[in-house]
């Protein structure tokens, strides 16, 4: 676009102080200032200004609100036989190669300390493995299975894009062909001050973060997948967070369930371990599904008990999903209503002073705007959610001790494990939470499950003996 033009545009909307010291910046610098403005909508800015911003700021719904049905697993009560006919549905589609898998992986990752995507984090027991590696692994063992091999979309953000592709070349893809991993990049948002005025962040940058993982949806379009999948015959995503190596990246009860029943977007749940527990909740509101987040429900309503005694909200959200192409496509286009809103999060955000000096602020100074995927779940006809054994599909890392750490995943990985192996007939001990008293791994093209385990370990003859260091590959 036109520089003249550009900087008119912000000026007319009374966004001029970010091009402050554009006339003291090199002309490289300059060049870089103007291209991060143009990705700036400066209409979805003042619409975001004006909804979330001030004293007409909108609040989180909370009325009627009444916990979500679900399809509850059959050790729990459920219908056994529609979910083997889910998963007969899920294998089929699966065979069919209509499945692709979907990893966000754009976020910050600033709790758990650690510098680099986080999908390169380090986290199985005994080879170290990577995140990356271990969905990577998950998803070939499925191509396998069904005779497919799968395509696999990572959403990176600006920050750790390069990092991230450079980090699977490094690693031969771990395995998988380069043709089938597709890399994109989630867009960004300018944040404001609470006066609704863009940051810079130094007087060349404005100051612009990830747009949430709500972003993946445009994302998704914009970057050509979704042209891809429809070019494959592809058109159910199974989503899930890069932070959570236990997940079943390619689950065929979870895909059977979707197809079965005509969904646009289907969800997995646990029982909550706690009330406290940071999970989003699903809800039904006025015959809608929603989530909503443990931040924006309140602490009574958390506790709330039911006729049983049971927590009333109980159904966590794991934020793994399957979305439907055409889906997708509609949300990230906006067509008739649908389309996400943007949430508010207060940040302290370091910018620059008047006179261009850096400015690190002690207390948040302003605004970042983010979108959540689970807001699409309203938009969606016939969404399901699938009640699943928390030990097989969630143990996230998210912060450098205590809950959700490198140390409980590690711990949640060997219970595992230690099940599997045991279930197959091998001899090990473990203490009253399941943990076995050696530290051993599994690969997923082993076994990823009870039934591919005990299949694998069937074979080995003799079995090894379960001992310290051991890795079954
Ligand atoms: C999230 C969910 C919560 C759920 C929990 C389960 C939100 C707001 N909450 O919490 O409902 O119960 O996970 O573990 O999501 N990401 C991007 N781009 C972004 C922001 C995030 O790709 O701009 C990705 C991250 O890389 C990560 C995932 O989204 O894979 C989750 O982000 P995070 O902010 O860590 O969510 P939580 O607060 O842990």
């Amino acid at each position: 676009m036109n520089k003249d033009l550009l900087i008119e545009q912000f000026q007319r909307s009374g966004q001029g102080q970010v091009f402050a010291f554009y006339d003291t910046l090199d002309v490289a610098a300059q060049q870089q200032l103007l291209a991060e403005a143009a990705e700036i909508d400066l209409a979805e800015v003042r619409r975001l200004n004006e909804t979330l911003l001030g004293h007409g700021a909108a609040s989180i719904d909370l009325e009627d609100l009444t916990p979500a049905p679900y399809e509850r697993l059959p050790i729990n009560g459920g219908d056994a036989e529609a979910w083997a006919e889910a998963t007969a549905a899920g294998e089929a589609a699966l065979r069919a190669g209509r499945v692709a898998a979907f990893t966000v992986a754009g976020g910050q990752g600033t709790r758990l300390g650690y510098d680099g995507p986080k999908g390169t984090f380090p986290v199985t027991p005994v080879k170290q493995k990577p995140l990356f590696q271990v969905f990577a692994e998950k998803i070939i063992a499925a191509g396998r299975r069904y005779g497919r091999p799968l395509h696999w979309f990572i959403m990176t953000s600006h920050q750790n894009h390069a990092a991230t592709e450079a980090f699977f070349v490094e690693h031969g893809y771990f395995g998988m062909a380069k043709e089938q991993v597709h890399f994109f990049r989630q867009g960004r948002m300018p944040a404001v001050g609470f006066d609704g005025k863009i940051l810079l962040e130094s007087p060349g940058h404005i100051a612009m973060s990830p747009d949430g993982h709500g972003g993946s949806l445009r994302a998704l379009d914009r970057s050509g997948a979704l042209d891809l999948m429809e070019r494959e015959g592809i058109d159910i995503l199974s989503y899930f967070q890069v932070d959570n190596p236990l997940v079943r990246c390619i689950d065929p009860a979870f895909i059977g369930w979707h197809v079965v029943r005509g969904s646009e977007m289907s969800s997995k749940m646990v029982p909550k371990a706690y009330a406290g527990e940071k999970v989003g909740h699903f809800c039904e509101q006025r015959g809608q599904l929603v989530v909503v987040e443990y931040s924006d429900l309140p602490k009574a309503r958390q506790e709330e008990t039911d006729a049983n005694g049971g927590l009333r909200f109980n159904a966590g959200s794991i934020a793994i999903h399957i979305l439907d192409r055409d889906f997708i496509r509609r949300m990230a286009r906006g067509t008739g209503d649908a389309s996400l809103g943007f949430h508010r999060a207060d940040k302290k955000i370091p910018t620059v002073a008047a006179d261009g000096s850096p400015l690190k602020p002690e207390r948040p100074n302003g605004v970042k705007f983010e979108m959540f995927v689970f807001d699409a779940l309203p938009f969606a006809k016939n969404p399901v959610v699938i009640e699943t054994d928390r030990r097989d599909d969630f143990s996230p890392v998210k912060n450098a001790e205590g809950n959700d750490s490198p140390q409980t995943c590690r711990d949640d990985q060997l219970r595992q494990f230690a099940r599997w192996a045991k279930a197959a007939g091998a001899t090990l001990q473990t203490d009253d939470t399941g943990l076995p008293t050696v530290t051993f791994e599994v690969s997923p093209l082993f076994g990823d499950d009870a039934v591919s385990f005990a299949a694998s370990w069937k074979k080995l003859s003799p079995p090894p003996e379960i001992s310290a260091g051991l890795y079954l590959e």
